[in-house]
């Protein structure tokens, strides 16, 4: 299989991943049969499509006629037969469950030819497990996105234990075909790079709120305004560079053995999802959201996140 020959593709899960990653496709010219088991699921991704489009021809990223022959592109199926005929490429992002993602997986190379590509957008699944139910994983990848996916930049690609080079190489490819910024994950461990970097810092967050350091709201203040305002720009190792690594050596002899190495989540976090508070979808999580609709702040978010996009883009051009 080579890069070219891949024209058709299979999004296997219509939810929040599903449909981002059908619309990158589709507006990349791919033809997208986006499976759903039920009509409404794909009415639903579609109608996900239609709102993150408006923010992209708002910010003027397309235009009205492009974005609806992308969502023509997008055919919906009710069945994996129908999703995977004629497809080079599958990506499956159904929830997070190892069985269910190997069932799939079963159930799909059944139905594919051997040189069809089977990626998964587990977040932290071994895809040497997905891929022990097949009978050909040397076929079988990761391809992580990142959420909001039709906007952030980075596709983590790894490894599992059989991977070969060439299906690494094909999901590298397309990934850059997408406009995206992919990154090889050379080892199949938990929470691959991006994850283990996200989590390495949400546990000191929690550790210096529970620990009465700094409040949940000013960790994020500490973050977006210091540390995180440099890190869409010069991620830590050149941070470090540009800062002196001597000074940095030096910071992490004493600093290192006074980092959180907690293993288990604090107590004020448990109380806070035990009380059935998730975030934005509930109302409340270490915020309070009340009065303001989901879809508000999403699109907010979307908005920043595109002009930071628009800069991100101006600055890689003119390296
Ligand atoms: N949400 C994120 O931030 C994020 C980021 C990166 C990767 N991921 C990964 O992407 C995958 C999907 O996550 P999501 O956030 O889109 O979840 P989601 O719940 O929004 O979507 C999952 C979709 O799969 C469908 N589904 C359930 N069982 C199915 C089956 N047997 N066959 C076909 N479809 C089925 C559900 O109806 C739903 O539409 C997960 O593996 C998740 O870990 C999520």
């Amino acid at each position: 299989m080579r890069l070219e020959d891949i024209r058709r593709v299979a999004m296997i899960g219509a939810g929040t991943m599903g449909s981002g990653i059908s619309m990158c496709f589709a507006q990349a010219g791919y033809e997208v049969a986006l499976y759903s088991r039920s009509a409404e699921g794909i009415q639903r991704a579609l109608n996900r499509v239609r709102h993150s489009q408006e923010v992209f021809i708002q910010e003027g990223l397309i235009s009205r006629s492009e974005a609806e022959a992308a969502r023509a592109r997008i055919r919906g199926a009710d069945s994996l037969a129908d999703a995977l005929r004629g497809v080079q490429y599958v990506l499956e992002s159904v929830p997070e469950n190892l069985a269910l993602k190997q069932d799939l997986f079963r159930e799909m190379e059944s139905l594919c030819p051997p040189d069809t590509i089977l990626a998964t957008n587990t977040s932290g699944l071994s895809i040497t497990a997905i891929a022990s139910a097949c009978r050909y994983p040397q076929r079988v990848g990761g391809m992580h996105w990142a959420n909001p996916p039709e906007i952030v930049p980075l596709v983590e690609v790894i490894r599992g234990e059989q991977t070969s080079d060439e299906t690494m190489d094909l999901i590298y490819g397309l990934s850059e075909r997408l406009g995206k910024v992919p990154v090889r994950v050379q080892k199949d461990i938990p929470g691959f790079a991006s994850n283990r970097l996200q989590y390495a810092l949400l546990r000191e967050a929690l550790h210096l709120v529970q620990e009465g350091v700094v409040t949940v709201e000013d960790v994020d203040r500490t973050l977006k305004n210091g540390v995180g305002f440099r890190y869409p720009w010069l991620g830590p190792l050149e941070t470090a560079d540009l800062g002196g690594l001597d000074v940095f050596h030096t910071i992490c002899q004493y600093l290192f053995k006074e980092l959180s190495t907690m293993t288990k989540t604090p107590a004020f976090f448990d109380e806070i999802v035990q009380g059935g508070n998730y975030g934005i979808k509930t109302g409340r999580g270490f915020y309070d959201y009340t009065g303001k609709s989901r879809e508000q702040i999403l699109r907010k978010r979307d908005l920043y996140f595109l002009r930071q996009l628009k800069l991100l883009r101006e600055v890689q051009e003119m390296d």
